[in-house]
């Protein structure tokens, strides 16, 4: 069965959402675009909450948020529980993100990156598994209740 990935932009990441679905459909993946349908001017935690809580709620493994800068969404996402949402700009940021944080949502900064970069992010951020070791105790600290029992 085809893994599904929810993707979600306000206005300013709407063209690169296109890409990005586009992308990942012929990669072989399920899309669920959860909006916005149109470039119009929008909220992006009107769009960001709805995908962070999939994946918090582990309906879904991961998904892809796009606005302006990245921040909004990104700050939006982090705030749902077990969401670890990076902002990547280059391909080694998306590994790194993988590699030592386990970013299981990947935010693409639109309004400061090309289309063709976004794809080669993306397709970083899905290939590269995440490290475990060191990593693992660190990524289980961020959740706020495991932190303060380990610390
Ligand atoms: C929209 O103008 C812009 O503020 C938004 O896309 C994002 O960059 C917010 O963090």
């Amino acid at each position: 069965m085809k893994e599904r990935i929810p993707i979600a932009s306000d206005h300013a990441g709407f063209e690169m959402k296109e890409n990005i679905s586009k992308a990942l459909t012929a990669l072989g993946f399920d899309v669920q675009d959860l909006g916005p349908s149109s470039p119009v001017s929008t909220d992006y935690p009107d769009y960001g909450h709805p995908l962070a809580e999939q994946v918090s709620k582990g309906e879904v493994k991961r998904g892809v948020l796009m606005c302006g800068t990245g921040l909004g969404m990104s700050y939006v996402a982090n705030r749902h529980p077990h969401v670890r949402a990076a902002v990547a700009w280059t391909p080694e940021i998306a590994s790194l993100a993988r590699k030592h944080n386990d970013a299981n949502v990947l935010v693409l900064p639109a309004r400061f990156i090309s289309d063709e970069d976004g794809v080669a992010i993306l397709k970083t951020w899905l290939d590269t598994p995440f490290e475990g070791g060191r990593h693992e105790r660190r990524v289980e600290k961020i959740e706020l209740e495991e932190a303060r029992e380990n610390t």
